[in-house]
């Protein structure tokens, strides 16, 4: 049955033949998945995808992704900004887009637009409201990411950022799944007494996947005090370089503590937007310049 499942009308969508023939005997290899064509074709057009991630919560992952996402977008390149945060997405909310939905088509979606080069997608346009218990298991996160790049109409971008929740679970993996061996890492750590087995723990995950690891970045490292605007070294600052270094990793640059980055994230501008000027603002832009020589 040399060709027979070329062509066979019961030839199925995920490889082999329905029919029961044994794809191995027939001698054709599996048809390619028609989905998997279509993530294909979507990261083609894609240059860079960025995937911030932390073994631990709470140390500015969002921040960072959007103000990553904010600073290249500034600098005049299309990008695109994905929360694959299921159960507490809080990109909207950072870009005060928490009352948008995206346009939704028969057969995909509108991201939606911050501004003319920036565009968002995430779970949290799409639930009722906030308080939506989400209860999703693996195969359906894996699905539902899957979606938020093969769904959804990105178009041509220089970067596609992606916010993780933390640790190495089921989003991360399938995000770094889904966006495949070129989706760079951006991995966040915090200087207090330097979660090593978290970033070690990070560092790993995206060895193990084959995902190339852009850098480390220590957040919240000193503090930019209100009165003299100076930074003050109140944490041990410095342990996420070290831990670079020991890793192997590239150290990307650290941010301080400033009471500026909470207010910016509670009332829902981007930091980078309004503040690019301040300490805060030029350790940020450091960060991003790296991304941005990706080209
Ligand atoms: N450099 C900084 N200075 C001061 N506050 C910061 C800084 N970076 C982040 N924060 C604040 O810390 C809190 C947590 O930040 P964020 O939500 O970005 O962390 P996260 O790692 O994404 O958290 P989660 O693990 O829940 O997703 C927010 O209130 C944010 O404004
Ligand atoms: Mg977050
Ligand atoms: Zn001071």
């Amino acid at each position: 049955m040399s060709n027979s499942c070329k062509g066979c009308p019961s030839s199925s969508t995920s490889g082999g033949c329905s029919s029961g023939h044994d794809p191995n005997s027939c001698g054709e290899k599996p048809a390619n998945n028609p989905d998997d064509e279509k993530i294909a074709k979507t990261l083609g057009r894609i240059k860079h995808k960025i995937v911030v991630l932390s073994g631990k919560g709470g140390v500015g992952k969002s921040t960072v992704a959007a103000n990553i996402a904010m600073a290249l977008a500034m600098a005049g390149k299309q990008v695109g900004l994905l929360d694959v945060d299921i159960h507490g997405p809080s990109i909207p909310r950072l870009l005060s887009l928490s009352d948008s939905k995206p346009h939704i088509e028969a057969d995909h979606m509108e991201p939606v637009p911050y501004s003319s080069n920036l565009w968002v997608m995430s779970l949290g346009f799409l639930i009722p409201d906030k308080e939506t218990a989400v209860i999703w298991r693996g195969p359906m996160k894996l699905g539902l990411i899957k979606q938020f790049v093969r769904d959804v109409s990105w178009g041509d971008l220089d970067y596609l950022v992606t916010d993780c929740p933390p640790g190495t679970g089921d989003e991360p993996l399938a995000a770094l799944q889904t966006l495949g061996p070129t989706a760079q890492a951006v991995i966040v750590t915090t200087p207090q007494g330097v979660a090593v087995d978290d970033v070690r723990r990070s560092v790993t995950f995206c060895r193990q996947l084959g995902n190339p690891i852009l850098g480390l970045v220590e957040n919240m490292s000193g503090f930019v005090c209100p009165n003299c605007k100076t930074t003050h070294d109140i944490f041990n600052s410095g342990g996420g370089e070290a831990l670079a270094a020991e890793m192997g990793v590239r150290f990307l640059g650290r941010i301080p503590m400033d009471p500026e980055v909470v207010r910016s994230g509670d009332e829902g501008y981007p930091f980078m937007k309004v503040q690019a000027d301040t300490p805060t603002g030029k350790a940020l832009q450091k960060i991003v310049e790296p991304i941005l020589a990706l080209g």
